[in-house]
């Protein structure tokens, strides 16, 4: 068989999915490199100035069937996904900047084009953070709520949400976390159910990081959320019991971007051939507010966990001693102001072959931090909205199946995440397919021969 007819419990109630009425909100805690460069580069498409290079809703095609059948539609064709042209902005940050200024700091797009969307871009002013120092050491800034403790906190992020919905006219809303990379946190305690997290948020818990603020208020208001950063946030019992309640999807952690994308692409290609690994360092250059952000240990510790894992997860040393068992990885961030966005990483990665002769691998990417992110974050606030609408996947909570986008993949407890982006991606397509009752592809392909 090519394909199969998707799983028994598709069998009794097929899938549906509410059409995408209306306008979609979309909301930003950090309106830095990552938000501005999606914003700005949203309106360019819009404009007709660009192409959406890098997103797969809106460049990438689906097939269906057969090999034969030759159906092979466009992703935001067989999907109802939101149109460009619904798509309305808002956020939150420490600073006051409007996100034209904020563009402009970001130095990703350049003058020309950003000056074509600048009177868009004017238009949009953060609304004043949720923000504390001590979760995010090396910057500070004017724009900040006070309160009388963390539950008034989420309050007032709850009304700011809900006027962005009256103001901008949105039916649906998605929050989607651009806001710099916070300390490394375990989950603890407070984070175990509800109830405590609530508890937790009167009595102003110092685990209760701004980003699990954020992220409570948005689910409390049946609003998706995503966390493009590698912080607990969502991550924890607590909100994953309040995204199924409120059956409002959730999904993490930290945009595959630059390295580690090429890292899930090498990896299993290098594990496919039985090819050893006996180390693999990385290192990079960046110069840009996030490796700023990242140049303080609390927060490095928390993107170092997040690049860490993925080896370890795509070649299972436990089921390969003899060819992964003692591989060394390291990964460095280096802050070097005048690299700015414009990211350098390199790789050295010692692999062997047959009879163990040793052999290296060189990569040096001069990649573009941003441009990367910006087209995940678009895709990313599309589906989480698909998903709310989608019968199947609204009261799965955690959207496993967008582990595509991430470094850290969200899983529920005890199911370790899939990290290989090629698994990733027919996960990902073939979860499109099951919600909208088309059969499976699971390339086997024998009937082909009948
Ligand atoms: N750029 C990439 O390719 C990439 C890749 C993976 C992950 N990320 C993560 O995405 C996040 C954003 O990256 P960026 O390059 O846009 O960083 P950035 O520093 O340009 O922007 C982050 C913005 O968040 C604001 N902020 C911080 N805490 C906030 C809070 N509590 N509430 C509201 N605003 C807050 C900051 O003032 C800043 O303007 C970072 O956590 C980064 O690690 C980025």
């Amino acid at each position: 068989m090519a394909s199969t007819r998707s799983s028994a419990s598709s069998a009794s109630v097929p899938p549906t999915i509410e059409p995408a009425r209306g306008k979609l909100g979309i909301l930003l805690p950090g309106l830095g490199a990552v938000s501005t460069t999606l914003i700005a580069g949203v309106e360019a498409v819009r404009r007709g100035l660009a192409e959406p290079v890098g997103s797969l809703t809106q460049m990438g095609t689906i097939r269906l069937g057969r090999r034969t059948d030759r159906r092979s539609p466009l992703i935001r064709e067989f999907l109802p996904l939101a149109g460009l042209k619904d798509l309305v902005f808002g956020g939150w940050d420490i600073y006051e900047a409007d996100c034209y200024e904020a563009a402009r700091t970001a130095e990703v797009i350049e003058p020309q084009l950003l000056e074509k969307v600048r009177p868009y871009l004017r238009k949009i002013h953060p609304l004043p953070a949720v923000f504390d120092q001590n979760y995010v050491r090396r910057i500070s800034g004017p724009n900040v709520k006070r309160g009388k403790n963390k539950r008034d906190l989420a309050e007032q992020v709850r009304e700011d949400i809900r006027k962005f919905r009256k103001s901008s006219g949105a039916s649906r809303v998605v929050v989607l976390w651009c806001g710099s990379t916070e300390v490394f946190l375990r989950p603890g305690a407070v984070h175990q159910s509800l109830a405590s997290f609530e508890k937790g948020l009167q009595k102003s818990d110092p685990a209760i990081s701004p980003s699990m603020i954020y992220a409570y208020a948005a689910l409390s208001e049946g609003v998706p959320f995503g966390n493009g950063a590698p912080n607990l946030t969502c991550d924890i019992p607590a909100l994953l019991e309040l995204s199924r309640r409120n059956q409002a999807p959730i999904c993490g952690k930290d945009f595959k971007t630059g390295q580690t994308l090429m890292k899930t692409i090498l990896a299993p290609g290098i594990k496919a051939r039985m090819l050893g690994l006996s180390g693999w360092f990385s290192t990079n250059i960046l110069g840009n507010r996030d490796g700023e952000v990242l140049d303080d240990p609390g927060s490095f510790k928390t993107k170092e966990e997040s690049k860490l894992s993925v080896l370890e997860h795509i070649l299972q040393p436990e089921l390969y001693p003899k060819l992964y068992k003692d591989f060394y990885h390291k990964v460095r961030i280096n802050y070097y102001p005048p690299r700015g966005d414009n990211k350098e990483g390199w790789d050295n990665i010692d692999i062997f072959g047959w009879l163990g002769y040793p052999m290296q691998i060189k990569i040096d990417f001069l990649c573009r931090d941003s441009i990367l992110a910006a087209p995940i974050a678009l895709d990313l606030v599309l589906l989480l909205d698909l998903a709310r609408r989608s019968s199947a996947l609204r009261g799965l909570g955690i959207q496993e199946w967008l582990s595509f986008y991430f470094k850290s993949p969200m899983t529920p407890p005890g199911l370790y995440p899939e990290h290989d982006l090629f698994i990733q991606l027919k996960k990902l397509k073939n979860t499109m397919r099951y919600i909208k009752g088309e059969e499976l592809i699971t390339h086997l392909g024998l009937d082909y021969y009948d």
